[in-house]
């Protein structure tokens, strides 16, 4: 197998820094992609790729056929920066007010288009089709699911998915590759405590929305700790608590905004249901009420395992033995997750960390940055993932 992946991808690598850094000047909001599809077009084109744009507005599908027929392997990129200001004295630091690439995904697009340019200079030699997915939107608008929507991922339809993450708190190189429940399934929790507003000095007059917050709140701790299985896993988190509007005034609404995470459907459940109990009966028991308003944002990101075996198997050979390993799933969700409906589906962490460079510090931070020696292993990477999987079906 392709075990020239390597070597060829440390040959990219001033190509991968410049389109990292070039990228990371011009970081883009979700669905805003315009100029970072652009080139990623452009670029699929000149490599001999049959390509597809303003896929969900601003995707990009591409089609690379191999020398013999077979089977089609989809590789996904995310696109999107995030509403952040960068805080960086680096000369490719974003030259755009307020938007920053502070979640690794320049550098996704940047491994992608290495990945495509090894599997089109050794196209003759693969026995299927490589289907490659720039996504836009993945930080909050629901951009793989947009992706799915649009019907531009069946033709042809994938056989087997693989994406890859940067990680900021592994060490740069180490690489996660593990089966099963993997990143949490997410929800947005809204919610609306209704009193009756009044004076401050005359509270009996009032059902005082902030009071009954307080107990609201105290009581929604008990849901993971009380009535979820000590060993499943959730997460019910309230961010955000608005209410009231001066020091006299007893506040009639106070909006909260939460989130949920979870990995089964049931646990899911019964945190909802406990959830609706309680706040119903805190509130009634005040005299006030309650709505809630679940945004179900992702599912579940769960590795299959046949695909995360193929996976493994990459990474070992391209790695090696010691930089390969596993983590405790995370509460962290993904749209990757969608393409799990679509065809069975593995998401590959890559380190990115380097503390002695300075480059670690986390994902969604105004100061963060990664360490670009990881850019040709992400490319090698899904080039060889790709292509095992190919070989593997081939031998069958
Ligand atoms: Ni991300």
């Amino acid at each position: 197998m392709n075990l020239s992946y390597r070597a060829e991808a440390e040959g990219l690598f001033s190509q991968l820094v410049a389109w990292r850094r070039d990228l990371h000047r011009h970081p883009e909001l979700s669905f805003q992609e315009v100029r970072t599809s652009g080139i990623v077009a452009r670029t699929l084109l000149d490599l001999g790729y049959e390509v597809r744009t303003g896929v969900a507005q601003t995707g990009v599908v591409a089609l690379l056929h191999g020398g013999r027929p077979g089977p089609t392997v989809m590789l996904r990129a995310d696109m999107d920066a995030l509403p952040i200001q960068e805080s960086s004295e680096a000369s490719y630091a974003s030259a755009h007010p307020g938007v920053m690439h502070a979640c690794g995904h320049d550098g996704h697009v940047a491994m992608g288009l290495g990945a495509a340019t090894l599997l089109a200079r050794h196209a003759a030699e693969l026995a299927g089709n490589i289907l490659f997915v720039f996504q836009p939107a993945e930080e909050r608008d629901g951009g793989a699911a947009a992706m799915l929507a649009s019907g531009a991922l069946h033709d042809p339809k994938p056989d087997i998915i693989f994406g890859l993450h940067l990680w900021n708190t592994l060490p740069a190189g180490r690489v996660i590759v593990q089966a099963g429940p993997f990143m949490a399934a997410a929800d947005v929790l809204r919610i609306v405590v209704r009193g009756r507003g009044g004076h401050g000095g005359l509270p009996h007059e009032t059902i005082d929305a902030i009071a009954v917050t307080g107990q609201v709140l105290t009581a929604l701790q008990t849901i993971v700790s009380r009535n979820v299985n000590p060993h499943d896993t959730a997460v019910l988190s309230i961010g955000m608590v608005h209410g009231g509007t001066a020091f006299n005034v007893i506040a009639e609404t106070v909006e909260l905004l939460g989130t949920l995470r979870t990995f089964e459907p049931t646990v899911r459940e019964t945190v909802l249901a406990r959830l609706r109990v309680l706040l119903d009966g805190v509130t009634a028991g005040m005299g006030a009420e309650a709505e809630l308003i679940v945004e179900p944002l992702t599912g579940p990101v769960i590795n299959d395992p046949t695909a995360s075996e193929t996976a493994r198997l990459a990474a070992l050979q391209l790695v090696g033995n010691a930089a390969v390993g596993r983590i405790t799933p995370l509460m962290v969700s993904e749209d990757f997750a969608e393409y799990g409906k679509l065809a069975p589906s593995c998401f590959i962490l890559l380190g990115s960390g380097n503390a002695e460079l300075g480059l670690d510090a986390p994902h969604h931070s105004p100061r963060f940055d990664f360490d670009e020696r990881v850019l040709p292993t992400g490319a090698a990477l899904l080039a060889a993932v790709a292509t095992r999987y190919l070989v593997e079906k081939a031998g069958t």
